[in-house]
């Protein structure tokens, strides 16, 4: 039986990757054998990302900047990345941002920055690259979703939102490129420790209540999330299509 967790002769995309998740993930896709590429709106971080994965003896096959957000961004940089380091075989729409307020109180701009990102940027990139996975009839496509997608809290609507259009988005991808070879999947993760958790991890409250209501008591680790993006975006996974798997320590098994 062939590898089915080998990503050999990949390229793999993986937005927002210059920390966090996406960082992970990229990592973790590159020790099964991908080629990566980091992208990320951050150039500064960008090379540190890079700089880090020299450091542990790999590098990535590349580093571009863009906003997922912007499609005159996005478009050129897929075609560069696809001239420069190849086909694109895999995509991780990872990159994705807070912006926290009560409803009642949220700026109209930062309930439309939020879905702008978070849900838009997954439709804009994901379509440039669904191009030429189309024409090759071949990808992967990964949708980092969230536990809000199923489970809110205050503070977050707007997130939650986006986060919920994240699920049916990536139902609508698998609908219309499934006749193409290509998988789209979601993973939605429950509380990770990464910057975007930080101001939560750190308030004394929220670190004893997630750890209380998670079933394996803890926050999740970034490598906790690998075995399951390599498992979405290899051979293990060719009839898995329009799901969003949630890896949430058993959070949503229990009430
Ligand atoms: N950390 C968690 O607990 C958790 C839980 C559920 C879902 N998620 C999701 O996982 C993904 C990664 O989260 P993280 O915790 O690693 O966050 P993070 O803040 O550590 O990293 C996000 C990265 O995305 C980049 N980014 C932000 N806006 C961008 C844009 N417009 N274009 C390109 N890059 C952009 C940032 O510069 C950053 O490097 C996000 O979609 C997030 O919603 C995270």
């Amino acid at each position: 039986m062939s590898n089915l967790f080998s990503l050999e002769g990949r390229v793999a995309l993986v937005t927002g990757s210059a920390q966090g998740l996406g960082f992970t993930i990229a990592k973790g896709m590159q020790e099964a054998g991908a080629r990566i590429v980091l992208s990320d709106v951050s150039a500064g971080a960008l090379e540190k990302a890079q700089s880090l994965l020299k450091a542990g003896g790999r590098e990535a096959a590349g580093t571009y900047v863009f906003d997922i957000s912007d499609e005159a961004q996005v478009v050129p940089a897929v075609e560069a990345i696809e001239r420069e380091v190849g086909p694109i075989d895999i995509l991780v729409n990872n990159a994705g941002i807070h912006k926290r307020s009560l409803l009642i109180d949220m700026p109209v701009e930062n309930w439309r920055k939020v879905i702008d990102v978070n849900l838009s940027g997954a439709f804009i990139v994901g379509r440039a690259v669904a191009r030429g996975m189309i024409a090759r009839k071949y990808g992967k496509i990964i949708n980092i979703a969230s536990i809000n997608a199923a489970m809110v809290r205050p503070n977050i609507g707007n997130y939650c939102a986006a986060k919920g259009g994240i699920v049916t988005l990536t139902k609508s991808m698998a609908t219309e490129w499934g006749p193409y070879n290509i998988n789209v999947n979601a993973i939605g993760p429950g509380y990770f420790l990464t910057d975007l958790t930080r101001p939560l991890a750190e308030d004394p409250e929220f670190d004893a209540w997630v750890k209380s209501e998670v079933p394996l008591q803890r926050w999740g680790n970034p490598t906790d999330i690998i075995g399951l993006a390599v498992m979405l975006a290899g051979p293990a996974s060719d009839y898995i299509s329009g799901q969003t798997i949630y890896i949430d320590g058993g959070w949503q098994a229990c009430l």
